[in-house]
């Protein structure tokens, strides 16, 4: 079969390219440490604001000395806003929304969640040391959607 000669070329580019493309999805997403959403779990929307544990968002300390932080991501907001917890300890962070998609990211870590409502987002990381982070949502919600922040306290473990 006989196919032109910057054809070829432009085969041999478009190959290469999405090589290119994929090796540094690959490369990233290693380095980074990002894993793909692996956790599924439902919960109604209408109703998490009066019932369930997302009624009362906040941290509760695990007997196996880890914490789990429950919140809300909600127009334009995170509950709690500010998040306290130890340094060097596994921190669960379970996540929905009552209202639209938002993000749930903390700066300078790879916690990056996707919140969508009808569903719970759950993510678990220790931070090793204490500091402040910022915590920002990534995904556009509406007009405020750049004042939503909150902030995640890492405290010297007791
Ligand atoms: Cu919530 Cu953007």
């Amino acid at each position: 079969m006989h196919v032109d000669r910057y054809e070829r070329y432009w085969m041999w580019a478009a190959t290469g390219m999405l090589a290119l493309f994929l090796g540094a999805i690959v490369l990233t997403a290693i380095a980074g440490s990002a894993h793909p959403a692996s956790h599924v779990e439902t919960v109604d929307p209408e109703t998490l604001h009066v019932t369930g544990e997302f009624a009362t968002p906040g941290v509760t300390v695990r007997p196996d000395g880890g914490v789990t932080v429950v919140m809300r991501a909600e127009f334009y907001v995170f509950r709690p806003e500010v998040i306290r917890v130890p340094a060097g300890r596994p921190v669960t962070f379970r996540i929905t929304s009552p209202d639209v998609l938002h993000g749930f990211q903390i700066v300078g870590t790879n916690v990056n969640l996707t919140v969508a409502p009808g569903y719970v987002s759950e993510v678990t990381t220790t931070f090793a040391r204490p500091g402040e982070y910022l915590v920002v949502c990534n995904e556009y919600c509406g007009l405020a959607h750049h004042l939503m922040q909150g902030k995640v306290i890492v405290e010297a473990a007791p």
